[in-house]
């Protein structure tokens, strides 16, 4: 796999680090030991994220003229994103959506959650189309504005182009106070690109969770408050919620495709068309 990563599991493992809950509170902010590769993961996603980078990622794939498949398909082919993980102990795409949807449906939460958790991660299908790793997954945040410094490794924004741009830097850049996050412009990634998909399927508890599960520095660290509305933070406890499951979901044994797609194949049905535009 081309990138600063091995895989792209890397970036999900150190974010389950960095929330680890047994972690101490001491170490929160050390990441002198993370390796090499996810800093310099990093250091690509805040130069290379601009505002401008997002618009034209989001024209180029949300009119979701590129293809078509089933949801079943889509996952099958996530799945073909093959990286150098261990197999004995690391989970393959399908298992990783599986696992969090289980997880959801074990806690009794309603379908649309579970699937929610099923799909979650299926705009990872960007990297198979070529997309770098540093715009499929990592940390998310608003562009054209100010970085929040909650931001992980902050410091590497310096050389961010829209730093030069003094309309972006001010604390709301291009934004108005609590005018709402869909007004934002996110940095691109798996999140925003897959909620385009499902926008007229799932219900908006189930979007906020595609959109903003790896808006890390919103949901965990309570950062850009003044963007959001009160129904933006009514449907964070939604994206509060499903979170731990993204994240914690991984020890529990390896759930089995095939014995699981009945189940997840009627709930695919209720909600999505048998072809899903992407
Ligand atoms: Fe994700
Ligand atoms: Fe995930």
């Amino acid at each position: 796999m081309q990138g600063p990563l091995e895989n792209l599991e890397q970036w999900d493992d150190f974010v389950q680090q960095r929330y680890d809950p047994n972690r101490k509170t001491e170490d929160f902010r050390d990441y002198r030991n993370t390796t090499p590769g996810v800093r310099e993961f990093y250091r690509l996603n805040h130069t290379l994220q601009t505002y401008d980078f997002a618009v034209a990622k989001k024209k180029q794939y949300c009119g979701l003229s590129k293809t078509s498949m089933s949801i079943w398909e889509a996952l099958e082919y996530l799945n073909t994103l093959v990286d150098d993980s261990d197999p004995d102990t690391d989970l393959s795409q399908i298992e990783h959506n599986l696992q969090t949807a289980e997880a959801i449906r074990r806690d009794g939460h309603p379908e649309w959650m579970q699937l929610a958790g099923l799909v979650h991660d299926l705009g990872k299908v960007l990297w198979l189309w070529g997309e770098p790793q540093w715009a499929v997954v990592g940390d998310t945040f608003p562009t054209g504005c100010a970085y929040s410094d909650k931001i992980v490794f902050h410091e590497f924004f310096a050389d961010n182009p829209d730093t030069k741009r003094p309309d972006f830097q001010t604390k709301l850049g291009i934004y108005e106070e609590h005018g709402g996050l869909n007004q934002v412009e996110m940095s691109w990634g798996h999140d925003e690109y897959f909620y385009h998909v499902a926008k007229e399927y799932l219900p908006e508890p189930a979007l906020y969770m595609l959109r903003y599960h790896s808006f890390y520095p919103a949901h965990r660290e309570g950062a850009y408050d003044y963007l959001m509305n009160d129904h933006d933070r009514e449907m964070f406890q939604w994206v509060k919620t499903f979170n731990p499951y993204d994240l914690y979901s991984k020890s529990a044994s390896k759930p089995n495709p095939v014995e699981l797609r009945p189940y997840y194949q009627k709930l695919i049905d209720k909600y999505f068309p048998s072809q899903v535009a992407l």
